[in-house]
């Protein structure tokens, strides 16, 4: 098992003592350690960055506990060493991971983290322009990070995760922010990793098209409670993604209109605008020889 949550609550203290907010309740959740591409979705203020944060004992559980590959994460572990491993197992890209980037160079900014986990500073650098060449940034590892791109910065700081091989990436919102061009590279540069290595990636969007794209199971968080977890298709193919305040793909918007208007009988196993295009070439083709 990788990710293994046992009836895990998170609480918020208030500014006053007495004021407690449920941010997690009561969480059971099974992750495995491979072949997982997860999409954790919900309304803002559900518990989807806090349910992260836990995944790599970032913040630690006030009740149940969180069981990382060995380790058992308890509510009572704040110095505990062993959290350093935890964390380099399970490698999370923040929102907007770019602020952290600090370093004059982009190549000693990706180069950070490996060296902080205990990678000498040659492997490091080796690791680092394998990394940036996967990402297409080798150019720039001579830059400051402050004269990129938004594109390229965001790309920067994915690297400095990816070089340290995190055996499951979690990802807040990876898309947010950049164009509809940068969204597709960061995408395909995650599904491919996903693809090659069948490293788990649990992924936060509020985009339903990149849910229905990417994703192999989806789980809903509403007000710190999983109140869906399985496929994409069921999810919405039901009404469980109205109830949760969850928009519908676009492609399945297009589907049902063209299934009601012209009765087209187009199945939900079609995930993107294209893979419609390509199917509805073939009915008309179909129809143009009949
Ligand atoms: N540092 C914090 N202190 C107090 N309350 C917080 C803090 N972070 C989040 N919360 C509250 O916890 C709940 C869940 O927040 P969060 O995990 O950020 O949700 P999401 O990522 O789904 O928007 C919300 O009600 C939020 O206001
Ligand atoms: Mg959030």
């Amino acid at each position: 098992m990788g990710i293994s949550f046992k009836e895990v609550s998170h609480f918020y203290r208030g500014l006053k003592k007495k004021d407690i907010n449920i941010a997690l309740d009561n969480i059971s959740l099974d992750i495995n350690e491979k072949n997982e591409f997860v999409a954790l979705v919900g309304k803002t203020g559900s518990g989807k960055s806090t349910l992260m944060q836990h995944m790599n004992a970032l913040k630690l559980p006030s009740r149940g506990n969180v069981e990382i590959f060995d380790y058992v994460i308890t509510p009572k572990q704040r110095k505990n060493p062993k959290l350093k491993n935890v964390r380099k197992r399970v490698g999370f890209v923040f929102q907007f991971p770019e602020y952290q980037l600090f370093e004059e160079t982009v190549l000693k900014d990706i180069m950070f983290a490996p060296t902080n986990f205990g990678m000498n500073k040659e492997d490091a650098k080796a690791k680092a322009i394998e990394v940036a060449k996967l990402l297409n940034i080798e150019k720039l590892l001579d830059k400051s990070p402050f004269n990129l791109s938004g594109g390229q910065m965001r790309k920067a700081a994915i690297a400095g995760i990816l070089a340290y091989e995190p055996d499951i990436l979690l990802l807040d919102e990876p898309t947010r922010g950049l164009d509809p061009r940068g969204q597709e590279e960061i995408m395909e540069l995650f599904y491919n990793i996903h693809k090659k290595t069948n490293k788990t990636i649990i992924m936060i969007t509020h985009d339903m098209n990149i849910v229905y794209q990417y994703a192999t199971r989806v789980v809903v968080l509403n007000d710190g409670k999983i109140t869906y977890d399985g496929s994409k298709e069921e999810l919405f193919n039901s009404d469980i993604y109205k109830n949760n305040s969850l928009a519908k793909p676009e492609v399945l918007e297009l589907i049902d209109y063209l299934n009601e208007k012209l009765n087209l009988g187009i199945s939900y196993d079609t995930y993107t605008l294209d893979e419609l295009l390509k199917k509805l070439e073939n009915i008309t083709e179909v129809k143009n020889n009949e």
